[in-house]
């Protein structure tokens, strides 16, 4: 079963931050995930929520702010002060981090509240400029985006639900992808493994509990996504 290092290695670094993505660059861990917005200028940031008021000591939308302001607050100190000075990367800031190490890299695009119109196209250039299209996985729970990536772009892509589907094979299909990632409670329903069974490539978020883990390794669940890296690797990867 794939390791991804979710949001970094978000258990130990504040989350989605350069500190928490070079802690994962060190770790033999498969893959590392992370979520994208588009600033007010139109650059592609590095963060979970569409607000910045959890994860940094500002305030406000990162659609309603430039690249500059954003990167003037901090994003590490609401973690801990150790890791005071940590600011909001840019997707190229991370991407730079894993040019030269081997890991899988998914971008989540978090387009399911605010359209972001061009976010697919942005991500899509900025991991062909560095020559790492074949290391990417987009996924979204946006399927409109999903879609647009499956038809418009080389990357591979999956769609994100934690809604119950009658058959969520065929509805994945439909968008053109077998790739499904679910949330915990949704992996552990009829419908994933009756994908799995029709051929799915499933990934389970978002998982830091060893004993569902080994259930889920159980069922042939493909990857989980973990705050905890360090552990899940030496026991399921
Ligand atoms: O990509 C898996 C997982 O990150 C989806 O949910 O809210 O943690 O981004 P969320
Ligand atoms: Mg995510």
């Amino acid at each position: 079963m794939k390791i991804y290092a979710h949001r970094g290695c978000s258990g130990t670094h504040p989350e989605n931050t350069l500190a928490a993505f070079r802690a994962a660059a060190e770790l033999p861990v498969y893959g590392v995930e992370l979520d994208v917005h588009l600033t007010k200028d139109g650059r592609v940031v590095v963060i979970h929520d569409e607000k910045i008021n959890r994860t940094t000591n500002g305030k406000g939308y990162v659609k309603d702010m430039t690249l500059e302001e954003l990167q003037s607050f901090d994003a590490g100190s609401w973690f801990s002060e150790e890791w005071a000075g940590e600011i909001i990367p840019t997707l190229g800031e991370v991407l730079d981090i894993f040019q030269e190490t081997p890991h899988r890299l998914n971008i989540e695009i978090k387009s399911d509240v605010f359209p972001y119109d061009t976010l697919v196209d942005k991500v899509a250039n900025s991991a062909a400029k560095r020559g790492m299209s074949d290391r990417i996985l987009i996924s979204s729970f946006n399927h409109e985006d999903v879609l647009k990536a499956v038809r418009e772009t080389e990357i591979e892509s999956a769609i994100l639900t934690s809604q119950i589907y009658v058959d969520v094979y065929d509805y994945a299909r439909v968008i053109g992808t077998n790739r499904i990632h679910v949330s915990l409670p949704a992996a552990f329903r009829r419908m994933t493994t009756d994908a799995l069974r029709k051929g799915a490539i499933v990934y389970v978020y978002t998982v830091n509990n060893e004993e569902y883990a080994e259930q889920l390794q159980g069922i042939g669940v493909h990857g989980i996504f973990t705050h905890f890296p360090e552990s899940m690797i030496n026991k399921f990867q």
